[in-house]
């Protein structure tokens, strides 16, 4: 076992800056520090108009009536299960192959996540094997829309349905995407968002949380903000978190919402050059793409029998690139055991490739070919 030590956590920075083709990089230049200059000027840097806006627009690219910016998608979804009174003793269905706060998020929230596995091909829940994980403790099913594809929404709203479960839709990785027309994050009762970095439209970290029930909206409300409707006020009807975002947060967001019509259109034509480019290399595939969602590439991903020797080659030649996701039921935090065939072989099989939205055609061209040279080599 390799020794872990806290150094890597600030060790990262450097190696990410030593890339030549970055794994991942924002989109942020003279739009953001125009927002920003203009919330400086005002002296407000606590949520205000900024952080109205970015909120209001959110909500009407999602389809929904309201969204609430909150600090991350973390503690988005945690908000979520507790405004559905979901907490000790429930048990919530979550994909085993996701980013870890997808479950995380549940144990915070005090209940039991519930693992299943994912479709072959889409990668996302498999719907079947959520229906069959439903118990007479299951409160509610999270679904992820996980690399910006959207998850089988008419299955999952249907199971859901039959079994009178509310679902919260983690759709971190899918701002802007849909499912057969409608937005991510509008089918469920509440859908949660991130603008960590690494996503389409970044505040550096923050998330959203989406609902169009007025109920549910003043539940989320006070858990952000302390446990009160008000500010500037002491009287607190629940207990609650402080989730509320910067002023200078909004004001970035508001910029990074005026670059998203771009961004998507950039993340989908790189994706289909490496398409292009790639095409016929024999040991390589490309993930499956759902023709029932509108996808916002979160990540350009491919299947290799060997992706750890295809990434060191890469990254000897300073492409940044990196391996899927663990799936959660091998993480070292959870002691989970079950079949999860279709997790286990698209974690030994996937890798991503470099896919910020700004990414030049030479930068993809020169990805290419040391991919085409590695699988060439004798
Ligand atoms: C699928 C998924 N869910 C949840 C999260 C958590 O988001 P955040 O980092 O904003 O807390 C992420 C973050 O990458 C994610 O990819």
């Amino acid at each position: 076992m390799t020794q872990k030590t806290a150094t890597a956590y600030y060790e990262y920075e450097e190696k990410i800056k030593g890339e030549r083709i970055p794994y991942y990089e924002p989109w942020l230049g003279d739009e953001e520090l125009a927002q920003l200059t203009e919330v400086i000027r005002a002296n407000w840097i606590s949520e205000g108009a900024k952080t109205r806006e970015f909120e209001r627009r959110l909500a009407k690219l999602h389809g929904v009536k309201y969204a609430l910016a909150v600090s991350n998608c973390t503690g988005a979804l945690i908000i979520a299960m507790k405004a559905l009174g979901i907490g000790p003793g429930d048990e919530v269905i979550v994909p085993s192959f996701t980013f870890i706060a997808s479950v995380s998020s549940i144990r915070l929230a005090g209940a039991t996540p519930v693992l299943v596995d994912i479709d072959a091909r889409t990668l996302n829940i498999d719907a079947q094997a959520a229906e069959r994980a439903i118990t007479p403790r299951t409160k509610a099913i999270i679904p992820v829309h996980l690399y910006g594809q959207a998850a089988d929404m008419d299955a999952i709203m249907a199971v859901a349905a039959r079994h009178a479960l509310p679902v919260i839709e983690d759709a971190a990785q899918g701002l802007a995407v849909k499912f057969q027309g409608k937005p991510v994050g509008s089918f469920g009762e509440i859908g949660c968002l991130s603008f960590f970095t690494d996503k389409s439209i970044t505040l550096g970290e923050g998330g959203a949380v989406l609902t169009s029930s007025d109920q549910l909206y003043e539940e989320l409300l006070m858990l952000k903000n302390d446990g009160r409707l008000e500010r500037g006020m002491y009287v607190h009807d629940r207990v609650g978190y402080n989730l509320r975002i910067t002023e200078l947060q909004g004001a970035v967001g508001v910029a990074q919402l005026g670059k998203l019509e771009t961004i998507v259109r950039r993340k989908r034509e790189n994706a289909d050059l490496y398409r292009r480019l790639l095409e016929g290399l024999p040991g390589l595939e490309f993930t499956y793409r759902d023709p029932r969602s509108f996808i916002v590439p979160h990540r350009v991903n491919v299947l290799v029998d060997d992706p750890d020797s295809l990434i060191a080659h890469l990254e000897a030649n300073g492409i940044g690139c990196r391996r899927f996701y663990l799936p959660v039921h091998m993480q070292p935090c959870y002691d989970v055991t079950g079949d999860f065939p279709n997790a286990e072989r698209a974690y030994r099989r996937g890798l991503s490739l470099p896919s910020a939205p700004m990414l030049g055609e030479d930068q993809i061209a020169f990805v290419c070919e040391k991919v085409w040279e590695f699988f060439r080599a004798p």
